[in-house]
């Protein structure tokens, strides 16, 4: 089966002064890449996606903090209506990977909460991440998974940014394809900042020096 990604043109931003943006982020953003109702839209058609493709088995799906937080509820809400008809349930899990600062990967991937790991062991697995970018940081997951003993595992990202990879990775559903630019928003931080904003922005650069930590 294909799957269609929504991919965002390099061009295209909306104003932010369309949008509501919380007072605490006016003037720091550029631009609105992606409103949050869309987000909610394609996650929809993404978990029938899923749905239509792994079936009716017992799946575990392991949301990867902080970045996936926003992605991973309405992923599960959207899975659950589309597998109102599964016999086999779904189960959820957390990890936290941490590899960036300021607006660059570190390249040093620290993965928190591995002894949830062990109860993933002969399990199909629905990685849900955030975003590729160098795929170094999924790549290192995946790895890491194999090694514990999850029988397979899929992966679901809100975002692939149409970059030159580090590292190949299986992108099995992705939500949106994006430009080369630095975003945040609906999970995604700048220096922890910025998560709890709805929409997928683009940082003005007042915005970037700002919140910058070096
Ligand atoms: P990768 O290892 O380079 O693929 O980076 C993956 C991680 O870096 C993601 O899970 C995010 O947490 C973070 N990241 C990559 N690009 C962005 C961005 O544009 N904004 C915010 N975080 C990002
Ligand atoms: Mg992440």
């Amino acid at each position: 089966m294909t799957h269609v990604r929504a991919v965002i043109p390099d061009d295209f931003e909306l104003p932010v002064e369309a949008f509501d943006i919380p007072l605490c982020y006016q003037g720091d953003l550029s631009g609105v890449v992606i409103p949050e109702g869309l987000v909610r839209d394609r996650v929809r058609r993404l978990a029938k996606d899923i749905n239509a493709e792994i079936g009716n088995k017992p799946i575990a799906l392991l949301c990867v903090l902080k970045g996936s937080y926003k992605f991973f509820t309405a992923l599960v809400e959207e899975l659950t209506n589309a597998r109102s008809a599964c016999t086999e349930p779904m189960t959820v899990d957390f990890i936290r990977v941490k590899s960036y600062e300021d607006q660059s990967s570190t390249g040093q991937i620290q993965i928190m909460g591995l002894s949830n790991l062990d109860e993933l062991k002969g399990k199909s697995v629905l990685v849900v991440d955030d975003i590729s970018d160098t795929g170094r940081t999924l790549a290192k997951l995946l790895t890491t998974l194999k090694e514990t003993g999850v029988e397979k595992t899929w992966t679901a990202l809100l975002l692939s940014k149409r970059v030159k990879r580090f590292v190949d990775v299986p992108e099995d559903f992705v939500a949106f394809e994006i430009p080369d630019k630095f975003i945040v928003g609906y999970g995604l931080d700048y220096n922890q900042k910025f998560r709890d904003l709805g929409h997928i922005c683009v940082m003005s650069p007042s915005g970037i020096e700002k919140y910058k930590t070096h």
